[in-house]
Parts: structure tokens; C-alpha cells; sequence
């Protein structure tokens, strides 16, 4: 789907299908040197839902072996605000014993999910542990997360698309636009 097919349900595109698929291919390239001596598959660990377009994107541009794992945490409900509280709804089938890891996310808002996924997994063992995130909204931080890799740094503005919903939706939209505020004021 792209953005004309959202009408005034969004107020701007802040990044285009070709700038997330560009970005995308750079960070690839930087992911295939900085992990070419590993002596086993990197792990690509993928946050659902939101992070499976970066995931599915991410995995077919590098060209170093990857294994891939998802786990479901949740923090938002179908509201606007992080809660902080995080829970895991599905964990990982992979042991992470000894692995590679690289977390693979859609957004960075607060960093509270993050620092606590980042925690958590580092309990389990792996050799190495890094982030990448496609988006991250530097002046909603509350928690500074390590990010190796960076797509692009946005506005404070609850955006949507490339995997990023509001209740559910806009997931599809093949660009990052902000929502239009009277959709989720009602
Ligand atoms: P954090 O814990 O505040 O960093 O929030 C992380 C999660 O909140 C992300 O993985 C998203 O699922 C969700 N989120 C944060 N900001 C947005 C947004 O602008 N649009 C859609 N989802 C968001």
C-alpha cells in the first residue's frame, strides 16, 4: 500500500519506500563486514510484529548467513504511549548459547523495550549482543540504547507504516508517515 491510498488519514511521509530500502542496503553492507569472520550464521533476532518488513528487507540484503528467531514482547496495547511494562508473549526457539546475536527492531521511542529485551537476552549467554533500528526518536529517549546500526533518527511524532500500526493498522503502508492525530483522537 502506499501513502495516496491513506488519504488524509496521514499528514506527511517522513521517509519514502526507496530512502528505507536504500538505508536498508547501506546498513547491510556495513553488517556483512563487520560480521565476516564469524564462525557460525549470524542471529537476527526480529521484535514482532512491528519488525518484520526491517527483518524481511534487512535479511535478503546482507550476504553473510543469517539465522532467524522472532520474539513478541509487548508494551503498547493500541495506544499512543509506551507503558514500560514489558512482557513476553512469544520467546525465541533459538539457545543463545555462544551465538551472535543482533536484535532487529522497527522503532526506538522511549528505549524502555529495548534496554529490557537487551537485558534479558544477555542473561542467556550469548558471544555478542547488538541492535539495529530501523527508526529512533531521539527526543522521546528515556533509556539510552547502544544502536549499532541506525536507520534514521525522526521526529516525536507517532508514525506509522513499514511494519509500524496504530491498532493494528497501516502495517502494509510501504513508507514511514506520521498519523493523523483526529484517527486516534477519535
Ligand atoms: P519504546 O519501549 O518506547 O522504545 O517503544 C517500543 C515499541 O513501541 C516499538 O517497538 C513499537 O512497537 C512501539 N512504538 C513506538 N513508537 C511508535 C510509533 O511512532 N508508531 C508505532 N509504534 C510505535
Amino acid at each position: 500500500m502506499d501513502a495516496q491510498a491513506l488519504g488524509n488519514e496521514i499528514t506527511r511521509v517522513v521517509h519514502t519506500a526507496d530512502e528505507l530500502a536504500e538505508r536498508i542496503n547501506q546498513i547491510a553492507k556495513e553488517i556483512d563486514i563487520d560480521y565476516a569472520d564469524l564462525d557460525q550464521p549470524l542471529l537476527l533476532v526480529g521484535v514482532l510484529k512491528g519488525a518484520v518488513m526491517v527483518m524481511a528487507d534487512l535479511a535478503r540484503a546482507v550476504s553473510i548467513p543469517v539465522h532467524m528467531d522472532w520474539m513478541a514482547v509487548s508494551s503498547y496495547g493500541s495506544g499512543t504511549k509506551s507503558s514500560g511494562v514489558v512482557r513476553i508473549i512469544k520467546d525465541l526457539d533459538i539457545d543463545l548459547i555462544g551465538r551472535h546475536v543482533l536484535i532487529v527492531e522497527d522503532i526506538l521511542d522511549t528505549g524502555l523495550t529495548l534496554s529490557w529485551l537487551i537485558k534479558n537476552l544477555k542473561s542467556r549467554g550469548p558471544k555478542s549482543i547488538e541492535v539495529m533500528t530501523m527508526l529512533r526518536k531521539p527526543e522521546a529517549v528515556k533509556v539510552e540504547v547502544p544502536t549499532k546500526y541506525l536507520g534514521f533518527d525522526i521526529p516525536n511524532e507517532f508514525v506509522v507504516g513499514f511494519g509500524l500500526d496504530y491498532a493494528e493498522q497501516y502495517r502494509n503502508l510501504d513508507s514511514v508517515a506520521v498519523l493523523s492525530p483526529h484517527v486516534y483522537q477519535g
